[in-house]
């Protein structure tokens, strides 16, 4: 099997190496509108992802993690709108693009893995002609060589048999081959970022480990800056350099793994860990923490965890506590931080 190249598909080399920002999103926040009013889902939210890193975003349920991931591919649903913050793709603002500049864009700088690959697909088109339209529509490829690059990639992500697979509906296929299916078409265009929304959450662990070591895989040889969106713990410390911890729509908590991981400052990074027994395999899931996750139509005064916080007092009821650095890169939102670390 050939490493496919950029230039194999007419496009420019990357840059030599260096350290190369992404994405820059600051204080990003979407709303849906409801009938009980406007619900806000994600609450100022930012974050940076540098190429050939990935970023790990975990949190409970509802926490506003694939809202996020849709905001940043210009897919947020109709009943949603940005309300604040920016979204910079490779250093271009991306928040007031139109549908056709959107449609542009993704594919080729920005592309996504969705958690249920069925839907994603169509079932009624081969998988080869869904993976060869890319090209076609996006580059103008003719159709012979459209669907040669569609094995070749089909191949890539190991699925056997690849030429003769091209011509096979989405439902022959097992979960996990769907899966590489989407990690295909998601690479076709080359993006430079690739957002995989719980991209492992359906397949068996064994599945889950070949797709999370292709995705490594794909990270190295194309530099890929990759946002894996995982409410599973064990997943994320086998793939991210960093983790940003989501909780009611904001960002608590932000570091490298091995920092988060080792030695949480805030309580509900704290309480997430502890809630995992062993942090090493899969499986384990954010469910162990006491109580509910507010209602972001009306979220509680001070800080948004505080009717769960062991530590709570007086001031978390009255003042939000604003992100703030404790060491380089990595961030905390909890007035009393320094209490956690010290339990950790
Ligand atoms: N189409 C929608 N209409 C109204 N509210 C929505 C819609 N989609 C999401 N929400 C709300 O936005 C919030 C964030 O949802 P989101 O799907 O981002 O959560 P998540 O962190 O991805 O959860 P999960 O781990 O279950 O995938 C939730 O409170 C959810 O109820
Ligand atoms: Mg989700």
């Amino acid at each position: 099997m050939t490493e496919r190249s950029p230039q194999a598909y007419g496009q420019p080399p990357r840059d030599g190496g260096l350290l190369t920002r992404l994405l820059e999103v600051d204080g990003l926040a979407v709303e849906f509108d409801t009938r009980k009013g406007p619900l806000r889902a994600v609450r100022g939210v930012s974050f940076h992802v540098e190429a050939c890193e990935t970023l790990a975003i975990v949190g409970e349920s509802g926490s506003g993690k694939s809202v996020t991931a849709q905001a940043l591919l210009g897919l947020v649903p109709s009943r949603a709108r940005i309300t604040a913050g920016s979204i910079a793709i490779e250093g271009r603002d991306v928040t007031g693009l139109s549908d056709a500049e959107w449609r542009e864009l993704r594919g080729e700088r920005i592309a996504m893995i969705f958690q249920d690959p069925l839907s994603a697909l169509n079932p009624s088109l081969t998988v080869g002609y869904q993976i060869a339209e890319m090209f076609r529509r996006h580059r103008g490829t003719g159709r012979a060589q459209a669907r040669r690059y569609a094995a070749e990639l089909m191949a890539q992500v190991g699925i056997p048999d690849a030429a003769r697979r091209l011509d096979d509906h989405p439902h022959r296929f097992s979960g996990g081959m769907r899966q590489r299916v989407m990690i295909a078409m998601a690479l076709a265009l080359d993006p430079v970022l690739l957002v995989a929304d719980e991209p492992t959450t359906a397949l068996d662990v064994t599945v889950q480990a070949q797709i999370l070591r292709l995705l490594r895989q794909r990270r190295e040889a194309d530099r890929l800056g990759m946002i894996i969106i995982s409410h599973d713990l064990g997943v994320v410390a086998r793939v991210a350099d960093r983790v940003a911890v989501m909780y009611a729509g904001q960002i608590v908590e932000t570091g490298t793994v091995p920092e988060v991981y080792g030695r949480p400052a805030h309580p509900y990074t704290l309480g997430l860990m502890r809630a995992v027994p062993a942090l090493r395999g899969t499986g384990s899931t954010l469910t162990a923490i006491e109580g509910q996750p507010p209602d972001l139509a009306e979220p509680p005064t001070g800080c948004s965890f505080h009717p769960r916080c062991p530590l709570a007092r007086e001031r978390c009821r009255e003042e939000a506590p604003e992100p703030r650095e404790l060491s380089h890169g990595r961030a905390v939102t909890c007035h009393f931080a320094e209490e956690v670390l010290d339990d950790a």
